[in-house]
């Protein structure tokens, strides 16, 4: 039987509430599609930290590097410095991995209300550029605090991380609806963002069969909400990603049913996969974490591993539970984690 070795990292606060919860569905898919995940997990965040004063040990991406794939909850606790939830875990997997996709698609869900009043469906992927741009965290405090104060940070774009990032987004467009927005701000970024969208048209030359369209972040960010099923493929920034994906979240209405992909489309190293919320402290330990959004990012998981039958049947199970009224309290239901996770699972039978 196939078998998949899966790093699973929990993290902090609901992080080790949705992560077993996704795991319940996907052993119970795999079950049934004839392959087997065996789980290894590292008790690894800002808990970690408290103790070790590290978010993992030296050796972490080595050892996780041994995987099939990671599957990743969140980290930070509000007792912790948060500059380091992302510098010392998130984006040392990340960058260390050439995760250069950051994949998150939004989709609207049976059951569920939404925030915006349009009935028409809504289906797209951001595609965030996931290790260079504003995150690059080169920067300084050049003057302290004390003497008047001056920092700054740099974003960082290369040649050759545009074109790696734009011919993904521009093939996985070609695989869906065929059109891709690029979102930049180059009106006001006047050199980094001229750069990416003049890479992003060259690019765009390759895939003529794609309706390509620029759009500026703040345009995007309200036709996020007052159109958005115009989109089907954005493709942005690593900052504006981020921010984008969680409106995105919000369009589905919660943040806790977004999940997402950390892709190395190489395979030269494991892809990691998480829900795009945080550790969700002010929750945790109740037992009412959404876990759909984890529970989606297993099925990408799946995807990714090239199990896309378990992959789609898990999409389904999921559409079930949530058409059934299986509601967590983000989305005004009384379900909690545990009872979510089982009822997607039994709806794996039935789907
Ligand atoms: P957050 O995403 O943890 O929470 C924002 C809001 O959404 C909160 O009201 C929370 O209760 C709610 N929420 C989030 N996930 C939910 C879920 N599954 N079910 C129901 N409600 C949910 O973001 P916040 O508060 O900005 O950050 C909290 C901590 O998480 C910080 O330490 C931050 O650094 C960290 N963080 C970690 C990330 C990661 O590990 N990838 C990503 C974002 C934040
Ligand atoms: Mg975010």
């Amino acid at each position: 039987m196939k078998t998949y070795r899966i790093a699973a990292v929990p993290g902090d606060g609901v992080g080790p509430e949705v992560i077993p919860a996704g795991l319940t569905v996907m052993e119970r898919a795999a079950g049934q599609s004839g392959f087997s995940i065996v789980t290894t997990t590292f008790e690894w965040g800002a808990g970690y930290y408290k103790k070790h004063g590290q978010f993992m040990p030296k050796d972490g991406l080595e050892i996780l590097g041994k995987f099939d794939a990671v599957y990743f909850g969140a980290v930070g606790l509000p007792d912790v410095d948060d500059t380091l939830p992302a510098k010392d875990y998130t984006f040392k997997v990340r960058t260390g991995f050439m995760q250069y996709v950051n994949y998150r698609p939004v989709r609207t869900w049976p059951g569920v209300a939404r925030p915006l009043r349009t009935e028409k469906p809504i289906d797209f992927v951001v595609i965030r550029e996931n290790v260079e741009g504003e995150f690059v965290q080169a920067g300084k405090q050049i003057l302290p605090d004390d003497v008047g104060g001056l920092a700054i940070d740099t974003s960082i774009f290369t040649r050759r991380g545009i074109e790696r990032i734009a011919h993904y987004a521009f093939q996985l467009a070609r695989k869906r609806r065929k059109r891709l927005h690029h979102v930049t701000k180059s009106n006001t970024l006047i050199y980094s963002l001229t750069f990416w969208d003049r890479v992003i048209r060259e690019v765009a030359a390759h895939y003529p069969d794609v309706e390509h369209q620029q759009m500026y972040i703040d345009n995007a960010a309200a036709s996020f909400v007052l159109r958005p099923e115009i989109f089907d493929v954005v493709l942005t920034t690593n900052l504006f990603g981020d921010i984008l994906s969680d409106l995105g979240g919000a369009l589905m209405g919660s943040l806790g049913l977004a999940g997402s992909g950390n892709i190395n489309p190489e395979r030269e190293h494991p892809s990691m996969f998480e829900p795009i919320h945080g550790s969700a402290p002010d929750i945790a330990g109740r037992g009412i974490a959404n876990p759909y959004g984890t529970i989606w990012s297993g099925a990408l998981m799946l995807e990714h591993l090239g199990e896309l039958q378990a992959a789609r049947q898990i999409m389904k199970a999921m559409d079930k539970a949530t058409a059934e009224g299986m509601l967590p309290a983000d989305l005004g239901g009384k379900a909690t984690t545990g009872e979510i996770a089982r009822r997607v699972a039994e709806n794996l039978d039935i789907v």
